[in-house]
């Protein structure tokens, strides 16, 4: 693997072995050196907090080096473009990039540019396929198993703008999993025949039909015209809410990328439930992360 894209360009014998790889890291305190003599810059021209601070994290356990580059201080603000910026940058002797943009297909347009491998952090409403890495390597601990066939998942949200939506319908797609939409008509994306996925508009209808509910935040920086009548009847319709949460079965799990945009996707109550899983999913984004990176960096290319 050189670069990583998108999830739709793996197929299922390379989500497993990123899988595998990425359980070996879990709990793995000790820093390995495989990476010793590689140095990584993250450019992230799209705010982060978990996907940036755990792919560092990520280099650093591996032994790599990480550019301290701040896209809201560099030059990008006296008008160099993106292609001149990761240009000046890959003349430093970089091993590889990560890259977030507001834009989908950046990172692969760095890569043309550059010609070292890039793994995209989240590009527009692209894809975020780290964190859909992330969410199957939860889910195969959740579960304690290797596939999802059989499982039900309910995304619950803002599908037109989701990249974390696209990355993960496709991993758990191809590791069997039923899917569902829940979200207001003008919330569902409009690619939607590429999956084999039940649209609907009623939480309440599959909250207890589904073994889990993945919530989706409303992406507000990517969202431009008005999508739904007004907040309260959003969170009225779509909160996973103390109440909602009350019928749920011992057994089912919630899941979110985060940020959470607490009282608006669920309750503050609801992220204390042993059923949700949204801190070990950003814990997992570090083994995921060195999966990656050893994968990319690592070995034969
Ligand atoms: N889930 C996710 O991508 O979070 P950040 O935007 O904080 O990186």
């Amino acid at each position: 693997m050189k670069h990583l894209f998108g999830i739709r360009e793996l197929d299922r014998a390379q989500l497993d072995e990123l899988l595998d790889l990425a359980e070996t890291f879990v709990g793995n305190g000790s820093p390995s050196q495989t990476l010793q003599a590689k140095t990584i810059a993250p450019l992230f021209f799209e705010d982060s907090t978990r996907t940036r601070a755990s792919f560092e994290m990520a280099a650093l356990k591996l032994g790599a080096n990480v550019l301290d580059f701040d896209a809201k201080t560099s030059s990008l603000n006296k008008g160099e473009s993106v292609r001149d910026t990761a240009q000046t940058i890959q003349e430093m002797g970089i091993d590889a990039f990560i890259v977030r943009h507001k834009s989908g297909g950046i990172p692969q347009r760095i890569a043309e540019w550059t010609g070292i491998p890039v793994i995209n952090a989240g590009d527009g409403a692209h894809e975020h396929p780290t964190q859909a890495l992330l969410d199957c390597l939860t889910l195969r601990q959740a579960l304690n198993r290797k596939d999802l066939k059989g499982i039900k998942i309910a995304f619950v949200g803002d599908f037109a703008h989701s990249r974390v939506m696209r990355s993960s319908v496709h991993a758990f797609s191809m590791l069997g999993a039923e899917l569902t939409l829940v979200a207001p008509s003008t919330m569902h994306p409009s690619d939607m025949s590429v999956w084999p996925i039940t649209v609907k508009y009623n939480l309440d209808e599959v909250i207890k039909e589904n073994d889990i509910i993945y919530s989706i935040r409303l992406q507000q920086e990517r969202i431009s015209k008005a999508v739904m009548p007004s907040m309260r009847e959003y969170i009225t319709r779509y909160c996973i809410s103390l109440d909602r949460l009350s019928r749920m079965e011992k057994d089912q799990l919630i899941m979110d990328a985060g940020p959470v945009l607490r009282g608006v996707q669920m309750s503050a109550e609801v992220l204390e439930d042993p059923r949700c899983l949204v801190s070990k999913q950003v814990a997992n984004g570090i083994p995921v992360r060195m999966a990656v990176l050893q994968s990319i960096l690592g070995g034969a290319q």
